[in-house]
């Protein structure tokens, strides 16, 4: 059986192995997927002992991102702009990264929520590691204009910086505080962590419409603070449960050749949660 595994440090809540385990079921695909607790010091270890074991690929999560992208002899465009991998593929001695979480994003706004993205007003809030992953399948998606607003404002204007430096897009990029931020947006995206600690990022509600769609990346159980601010302004909600579900269908893809349905896991996990 070739195997795959997700690393992180923690790793217990890990929805990945499951997530897998239903997409190789439903694909007919014969793989094993499990978590592995790498300790903070020693990821390359781990993932060079798994390669001894046979192991084909892996995920890669919190706070691992950045080492994979270091540890990687090759790497996908998504990747090298993210500056971070989530996906690895093992195979001949080289070490392969890949970044499936903006794509994921995208295809869970475009597909799932059926919310296009071109010719849009789009609104990223954050620019640390999640926004920076981001970036580029949202541009290649071409909106109208892109505001990337953050605490730290030097961070916002180097992620425009990278933005230009891309050339996949020519449309219209800044970088504002939250105090700039007016007029509304048709799509805004949570990527600050903020919601972690149930805190909504300081931005006036008028930037949220009844036609707009906020999506926090964010993925819990109940309504993220940031997402219950958004529908009392009248807008239209998503959490990042069909993220995670795509992001791990592109991993899945990437390394079996065949892409797995979400759909049936999203109505799994929202129905039973956990
Ligand atoms: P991640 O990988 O989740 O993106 P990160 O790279 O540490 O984690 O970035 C966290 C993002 O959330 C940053 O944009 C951060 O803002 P700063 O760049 O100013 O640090 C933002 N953030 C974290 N806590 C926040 C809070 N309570 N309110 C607003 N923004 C917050």
């Amino acid at each position: 059986l070739d195997r795959y595994c997700v690393f992180g440090n923690p790793i217990h809540h890990s929805k990945s192995p499951i997530i897998h385990a239903m997409f190789a079921s439903q694909t007919g695909q014969a793989l094993k997927y499990a978590a592995r607790l790498a300790p903070l010091d020693g990821f390359t270890a781990s993932v060079q002992q798994f390669i001894a074991e046979g192991g084909k690929g892996a995920n890669v999560t919190v706070p691992f991102k950045l080492e994979a992208y270091a540890l990687a002899h090759q790497l996908s465009e998504r990747a090298a702009i993210a500056g971070a991998v989530n996906t690895l593929t093992f195979s001949d001695g080289m070490i392969v990264g890949d970044n499936t979480d903006g794509v994921g994003l995208v295809r869970d706004i475009t597909k799932n929520a059926k919310t296009a993205i071109v010719g849009r007003r789009l609104l990223l809030l954050g620019a640390g590691g999640a926004a920076r992953g981001a970036l580029l399948p949202l541009l290649a998606q071409q909106p109208a204009s892109l505001t990337i607003a953050n605490r730290t404002i030097s961070k916002a204007e180097d992620l425009v910086q990278l933005a230009h430096a891309t050339k996949t897009y020519r449309g219209d990029i800044k970088a504002k505080t939250w105090q700039a931020l007016n007029g509304s947006f048709d799509v805004i995206i949570n990527a600050t962590s903020a919601s972690l600690q149930s805190e909504v990022p300081p931005i006036p509600n008028t930037v949220f419409c009844d036609t707009s769609l906020a999506y926090d990346m964010m993925y819990s159980d109940g309504q993220t603070s940031f997402n219950r601010y958004a529908e009392q302004a009248g807008a239209r909600t998503r959490d990042g449960l069909g993220m995670l579900l795509e992001q791990a269908a592109e991993a899945f893809f990437i390394w079996r050749g065949v892409r797995p349905q979400t759909a049936p896991l999203f109505a799994h996990f929202r129905t039973k949660g956990g």
